[in-house]
Parts: structure tokens; sequence; C-alpha cells
């Protein structure tokens, strides 16, 4: 049979195979909601300007509020025939209502629907974005503050280079989701805009407006070209480009997890809760969720390149190829969001194994560095002399296995005779770190600093 919306024109239905490469209901359900929203503000809008009579604007508004209670309760019958969510909720309002069904779509195309339901979609998916970067962002801050003084290795090339604060590192990572946050917000408000009444391609002629269902729908203006408004699919695009850049600071710290909780860097302890064991070996604590998360870039970035290829050669203005966004921001969203999520908890439930990271701390000659500064400072050498001298010292006790604190004062004077005994005070780890006070340094005073300027911020 040919088709209920178009079948004025065709005498024969769809091919089984046509109808299986063109439905998007398996997916586009996930509309549903906003597809009815979209569809009760236009309604009210047709009516508000005499497009439609009020009694009929009633019928489709309530009538639509029971499809989505049937499909919120599971009762309703979801169509291949009927392509997609739009036709499917159209398809069952008249049947409920009947007659004034047939006028919804007036002065509308699914072409801005589709544009008007995505974006609200969306928009949601950033709000949960936000709202999880910020939960992430407290587990941080609440580590942060608990160990602002522990000291830690600091590395460069995964090589110990200076001590660092627990704290520091922490923080790191909110600035770093911080970044994200505010890609988030941007992202939002670029995409605030409404299609809807953008129609097939080129607006109507009937007297819509578009001011009104853009501020029904929360959007802060109506999309200024209708051309743009149902060809465009940056909102989507960003989305990803943001989810991307979040997954891969998601996927980094994963990989830090890792590392920090295996048996030979033993940094952290993950909870049992997020970990698991092995099947044959029963030593085993796996960081599993730590791995996922490292993977989920992978899904997550796959989306945005597939996205944006599906995108590049699309002459405007709409054409189906657009059908296959939904998908690929469904995935990486969910992925996003449960990434987001697992690694909040993670990080809450972890444990710092504070002596291990106190011993690694100075374990690696970590304070060279602050002997090469105290030759500078109390004896006046170049900084590139008293980068050679500790060298020396270095190799020295690299040779008699020792730490530079073990070497005693006479080792040190045999390399350079002026040294004196309260060289030993810089070659703590605590002093270390203490000392670094510039701006944004490690040292436990600055890093309070910035613990308290965010949580006053995400307070
Ligand atoms: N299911 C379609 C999509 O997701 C809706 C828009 C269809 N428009 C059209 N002209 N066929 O893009």
């Amino acid at each position: 049979s040919s088709n209920q919306m178009w079948g004025g024109r065709f005498a024969a239905g769809p091919d089984a195979i046509m109808e299986a490469i063109n439905a998007s209901i398996g997916f586009d359900k996930r509309m549903a909601a906003q597809d009815i929203a979209g569809s009760r503000a236009h309604a009210a809008m047709l009516a508000a300007q005499g497009i439609v009579t009020p009694s009929d604007a009633d019928a489709m508004r309530e009538g639509l509020l029971t499809v989505l209670s049937e499909i919120e309760t599971g009762q309703f019958a979801f169509s291949t025939a009927l392509e997609d969510i739009h036709m499917n909720v159209e398809a069952r309002l008249k049947e409920v209502i009947g007659e004034p069904a047939g006028r919804l779509h007036t002065g509308r195309s699914r072409n801005d629907q589709v544009a008007t339901d995505f974006r609200l979609w969306v928009r949601d998916q950033l709000d949960a974005a936000a709202s999880g970067l910020e939960a992430l962002m407290r587990a941080l801050l609440a580590q942060a503050e608990a160990g602002a003084d522990w000291v830690m290795p600091g590395f460069t090339h995964l090589q110990t280079a200076q001590p660092v604060t627990w704290g520091h590192h922490m923080m790191a990572y909110v600035e770093m989701f911080a970044r994200d946050l505010s890609r988030v917000q941007d992202a939002r408000r670029r995409m605030n805009e409404c299609p809807l009444g953008a129609a097939a391609l080129a607006g109507t002629s009937f007297p819509i407006d578009r001011e009104m269902t853009a501020k029904a729908l929360g959007f802060d203006r109506p999309m200024a070209n209708s051309l743009d408004a149902v060809s465009d699919r940056d909102f989507a695009l960003e989305f990803l480009s943001v989810a991307s850049i979040s997954a891969m600071h998601l996927s980094r710290m994963a990989e830090e997890l890792v590392i920090w909780s295996s048996a030979q860097f033993r940094f952290v302890t993950l909870s049992d809760r997020f970990s698991t064991g092995s099947s044959i070996m029963p030593q085993k604590k796996n960081p599993d969720a730590a791995e996922l998360i490292r993977a989920k870039i992978g899904r997550i970035f796959g989306a945005n390149v597939a996205l944006m290829t599906v995108m590049k050669g699309l002459p405007l203005a709409y054409s189906k190829d657009m059908q296959e966004d939904k998908e690929q921001v469904f995935d990486a969203a969910d992925n996003w969001m449960l990434a987001l999520a697992a690694m909040e908890g993670m990080v809450k439930d972890m444990t710092a194994n504070t002596s291990v990271l106190e011993s690694a701390a100075s374990a690696g000659f970590s304070t060279a560095t602050d002997l090469a500064d105290w030759l500078v400072r109390t004896l006046d050498l170049p900084f590139r002399e008293a980068h050679h001298v500790t060298g020396s010292l270095v190799a020295m006790a690299e040779k008699k296995g020792c730490d530079l604190p073990d070497l005693s004062l006479g080792d040190m004077q045999s390399v350079h005779a002026a040294i004196t005994a309260d060289v030993f005070e810089v070659l703590g780890v605590h002093n270390s770190v203490a000392s670094r006070t510039s701006y944004g340094g490690t040292a436990p005073v600055r890093v309070r600093e910035q613990i308290a300027r965010w949580k006053e911020a995400l307070a």
C-alpha cells in the first residue's frame, strides 16, 4: 500500500529494503519528548496567529500529551513504515484526535522539525555534561583538599622530575575539566537558536510567529536564515568536538589511574566498587573502569569524524544524509556521560597510598633541581655551573647506590669545596614542594588558594 503521508503521489509502497535503509524510528524515538514539545509549541503558535482554530490547537496539544504518555509508559507501537518519530507521532495523533491532527503540519516541514528536535536533545545533553563535569570537579577538589600537603613524584617523560603535591596534581585535572565545562557552555550559547518555522527550506507563506515558538522552547531567538536552519548540524559537531576533547582528558586521567594502581606503582588503591577480578588469577584486582574510560575516546572521536565526513560534501539545504547524525551523537553522548560518572565514582572512592607516594617522591634524585638552585642562591654560581656540579653529585650517588640526601658533606665538598651542611635542608621533599611558591606552583599554600577559588566557583 502507498504511504499515508504522501500516498497521493505514489502508486506503490516502498520495497522492504527501501524501508530498511530509510527508516530512522529505531533510533530517533529517543527524541519523542522533544518532538512533542516542538509540536505543542507549533500548535499554540498556529492558534495565536489565527492559522488554526483555538479548539483545534487545544485538541492537538492535549492529544500530543496523550501520545507522549503512551510512549513513556511503553504502550506506543512504533512503526517502521512510518519512517521516523515525527510521522509516528503525527499518525498516532490522528488516531487519537481525528481531523485536527491533519492541520498540525501547516507551515512546517520535517526538515525544520527534526532540526528543532535534535537541537533540543543536544541541548539537554550539554546540560547533563555540565553537571557531570561539575560533579567530577567536586570529587577532584575533595581529593585535592585532603592531600594538599601530600608529596608525590612529578613526572616528565614519565621519569621522576621534581616532587609535587597530590593536591596540585588533582587540581591540574580540575583545570582540564573546567575548560571542558567552558566549552560546553560556549557550545550551548551558540546552538540555542530555533530552526522551527524554516519549513522545508524557504520559510512559509503562513503568517507564523517564529519568536513565539523559539521562546516557548527555551531558545534565545529563531535562526535567521531558513536554508541554514534546516541544513546546519554545527551544533551536533560542536557537541562531538567538545565531547572528544573531554573524552581525551578522561582518557589521560584513566591512563594515570591504570599506572598508579599497578603493583609496581601502588600510588592509589581503587575501591572494590570500581574494580573487577579475574576468573583465573585469584590475586587480581583490575582497573577495568579506568581502562574502559581510556577507550571511550575511540568511539567518541570516531563519531566526530563520522559526522564531519557525512556533512562535508552536502549542498544546501536538507539532504537525507543528515539522518545519519543522530546515532553518532546518541552513542557519543551516552558514553561521555557514562565515562564522566565512572570517573567521578573512581575519584571519590580511591585511596592515595601516602607513604608510597612520599618515598617515590624522594627517589630518582627528585630534588636535584633544588640542589642546583641552592648552589645558585647560596654560592652565587651561574645556573649552568650549578647544573654541572649537581649532575656530578647525582652521578656519584648513583654509583654509590644511594639518594642525594645520603651523600656525606665530604662527598659534596669533593665536587664543590664551598658547599655547607645547610644544603641538606633543600634535599628534603617537603621543603622542596614548600619552596615552589610561584603562582601556579606546587607549594601547598598556592594549591590551597586554587582549591578555595574553585570551591567558590562551583558553589
Ligand atoms: N528522519 C529524518 C531525519 O532524521 C527527518 C527529516 C526528513 N525529511 C525529509 N525531507 N525526508 O533527518
